[in-house]
């Protein structure tokens, strides 16, 4: 069997999440794969939580991160660290996920060694180039290098079709991140964090709140975190979890506002086993994450979507996420509406994810298969009707 070198390149939180399952399930064929991870480090404490629960150890680590880091400086870091590997691995495909800078620049940098390349979770599209920044152009310049798309919905099929993408390189799969939900989240799950167990135990409502963004760098962030205050303030038995993105920025524009308020529980980054089993437990979700809006409707817990725009409509269309902004007045005044007026908050609560099955990665690596002739799978797209 001509067994196939599959490079897979991650670096940041969310895309190591969501490359994990697609990475275990290579490892489960070593009949047709050699499997070769590659992590930029584009983070560092937050990527090593993600490696830690997923049990991989990378084979390289270009450990770039480095303070306040800009993007010109980490393009420059990740394109050349990775082409390094690539000269050396000559692997056969290379695999990236969403739209970070490591996704990018390591789908560039297997671009010019001519290699082929596989997005997982393609096709996802604003058609606003500065909303999310840089994600959606990150996005753009990774699909037209892409030879495989793996769409985690039909949206996102057919905005890669509205690009004139050949149809037959694009892929229905689901989202992978549902793929690792399911091997994380447990009935009786006892979190390492005591004020989680805290919060728990009290039986109270608990807020989860993560805001990151770069597009709401500095006053919006501020806002947003003013409209948390004075809903803590109304309703000082809720707990508001609030584990606190490790960007300097973030933390400058958050803190001084939040920090007094007994109820709003200013943490360190959570563990993915704990962040996704608090969520769980959650009463209401407000967040500017787009890994946080795919996982939220698997519970059917409401969120509010700190952004004017999403590349992710689909929870949107079926109810479970609103479009809130970052406006102070109206976060405020759409919690309290949600909070206060039960039919409103059920309207929103369904448990459907239209982001995926759990069988994510397993379409995903039956793709490569036949991609490469090494099999010929039977691939039903992924349809969360
Ligand atoms: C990056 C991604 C963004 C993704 C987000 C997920 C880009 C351009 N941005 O944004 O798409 O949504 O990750 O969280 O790829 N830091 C630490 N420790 C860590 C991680 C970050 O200290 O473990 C601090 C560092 O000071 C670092 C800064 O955060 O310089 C920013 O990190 P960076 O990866 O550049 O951008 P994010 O805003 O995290
Ligand atoms: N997450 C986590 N710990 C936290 C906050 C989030 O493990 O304290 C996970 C979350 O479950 C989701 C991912 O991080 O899978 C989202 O990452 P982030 O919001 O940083 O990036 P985005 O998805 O917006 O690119």
């Amino acid at each position: 069997m001509n067994r196939k070198k599959i490079a897979v390149i991650f670096g940041t939180r969310p895309d190591t999440i969501k490359q994990a399952p697609v990475i275990l399930e290579l490892q489960r064929h070593p009949e047709y794969f050699d499997v070769v991870t590659i992590a930029t480090a584009q983070h560092r404490q937050m990527l090593d939580q993600v490696l830690e629960v997923f049990k991989i150890k990378p084979d390289y680590d270009l450990d770039i991160m480095a303070p306040k880091q800009t993007l010109a400086s980490l393009t420059a870091k990740i394109i050349t660290g990775i082409d390094e590997i690539l000269e050396k691995e000559k692997p056969d495909m290379v695999l990236v996920q969403g739209d970070t800078s490591t996704t990018c620049i390591g789908s560039l940098a297997a671009f010019y060694r001519q290699i082929p390349v596989g997005h997982v979770e393609a096709g996802l599209r604003t058609d606003d180039k500065m909303n999310p920044f840089p994600e959606e152009i990150n996005r753009r310049i990774t699909g037209c290098i892409t030879d495989l798309h793996f769409a985690p919905t039909k949206t996102a099929k057919d905005s890669l079709l509205k690009e004139n993408v050949d149809p037959k390189t694009i892929f229905v799969t689901g989202n992978t991140v549902v793929d690792a939900l399911e091997y994380s989240v447990k009935e009786n799950y006892e979190f390492t964090v005591p004020v989680l167990t805290e919060v728990v135990n009290q039986n109270k409502k608990i807020v989860l709140v993560t805001m990151h963004r770069r597009e709401n760098w500095g006053k919006p962030m501020e806002g947003a975190a003013r409209a948390i205050k004075r809903l803590a303030q109304q309703y000082p038995d809720f707990a508001f979890v609030f584990p606190v993105h490790m960007n300097p920025i973030v933390r400058d524009a958050v803190i001084p506002i939040l920090k007094d308020m007994p109820n709003v529980k200013l943490i360190e980054p959570l563990d993915y086993l704990d962040f996704v089993n608090i969520m769980a437990k959650s009463y209401l979700i407000l967040t500017d994450s787009g890994g946080v809006q795919e996982e939220g409707p698997h519970f059917g817990i409401p969120i509010l979507c700190l952004r004017y725009v999403t590349e992710r409509p689909d929870a949107v269309n079926f109810g479970t996420v609103k479009l809130v902004g970052l406006e102070e007045e109206t976060i405020y005044n759409t919690a309290l509406k949600l909070i206060e007026d039960e039919n409103e908050y059920k309207k929103m609560a369904n448990a459907v994810n239209p982001y995926g099955d759990g069988l994510s990665s397993d379409r995903t690596v039956k793709i490569i298969k036949n991609y490469f002739g090494l099999a010929n799978e039977e691939i039903i797209e992924f349809d969360p009707r």
